[in-house]
């Protein structure tokens, strides 16, 4: 067993302290979307801090705490605060909470985010389902002995984020005469945004949209066999585009701005997956 898959484990036995809850779907909250476990039969809530050992979320607009419940009668953990790259954590430590979700019970994922748009079409306020993403401008959270427990060597990332899902979501959004936007997400490392040369790039790369999270988490989730969904906020339009100065209070303002369009999204979704 590897050191890694120890620690995992002790903190699957610390969770379990407080509840046996076996979640069937876990979901990711961006900044700005913390809002949506207020939508749930709550059962039981588990601070990040009174895991001991566990990364904690230094970012002001994220809460950091496990939420369990219900939507309909579908169990879910919501993580309320993930944990970035630009923070200090490893790439491992960073992708902890997912594998912790799938060690729960959780095989199905809802990873949510608020993003740059480089997409000419995409205006702020937007939602888009990401379609792939470019992760190389991160280390892969894969990197050190692997965790054989949880997944293979070389996994496949043909189907990151789930042909079937992708589908499912597209529909729901029709249903609810939502203009879901699809695109490429490309991560980077941040804490700083983009100069324009780099968004340039990223367009002939193939990115529609830019952000700090999500690609990493998807490629650990889909190491661990979990099936992924991820769903973007275009909190602004990225660096150069429209030649404004971009600020975090922007993109937290419009993701805010849209929770309850999010949120309809995800009630109507995650009986479906
Ligand atoms: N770049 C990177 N991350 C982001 C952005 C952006 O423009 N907007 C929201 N998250």
């Amino acid at each position: 067993m590897t050191k890694a898959y120890k620690i995992l484990c002790d903190y699957l036995k610390q969770v379990r302290k407080y509840t046996d809850f076996e979640p069937e779907v876990a979901i990711v909250l961006g900044s700005g979307l913390g809002d949506f476990a207020e939508n749930i039969k709550k059962e039981c809530v588990i601070d990040y801090h009174d895991i001991e050992g566990f990364p904690v979320s230094t970012n002001k607009t994220h809460k950091g705490r496990f939420v369990f419940g219900y939507v309909e009668r579908i169990p879910v953990v919501i993580m309320e605060g993930r944990i970035h790259y630009y923070e200090g954590y490893t790439i491992e430590q960073v992708v902890t909470p997912i594998r912790l979700m799938k060690m729960m019970g959780a095989d199905k994922l809802i990873i949510t985010n608020a993003v740059g748009g480089i997409n000419p079409d995409f205006t702020p306020g937007d939602l888009m389902l990401i379609s792939d993403h470019l992760s190389f401008f991160i280390p892969s959270p894969l990197i050190s002995e692997n965790i054989e427990e949880l997944g293979t060597r070389f996994p496949d990332m043909t189907n990151v984020y789930d042909r079937e899902y992708r589908a499912i979501a597209m529909n729901c959004a029709k249903e609810l005469s939502i203009d879901l936007k699809s695109g490429v997400y490309v991560q980077i490392t941040g804490p700083n945004y983009e100069t324009p040369a780099e968004i340039n790039a990223f367009r002939l790369l193939g990115a529609d949209a830019v952000g700090m999270s999500t690609a990493c988490e998807a490629m650990a989730a889909t190491h661990c066999g979990m099936k992924v969904c991820g769903i973007s906020c275009i909190t602004n339009m990225a660096a150069g585009i429209t030649g404004q100065p971009l600020n975090d209070d922007e993109v937290i303002e419009i993701a805010s701005s849209i929770s309850d369009k999010f949120s309809k999204l995800l009630l109507k979704l995650i009986p479906q997956l």
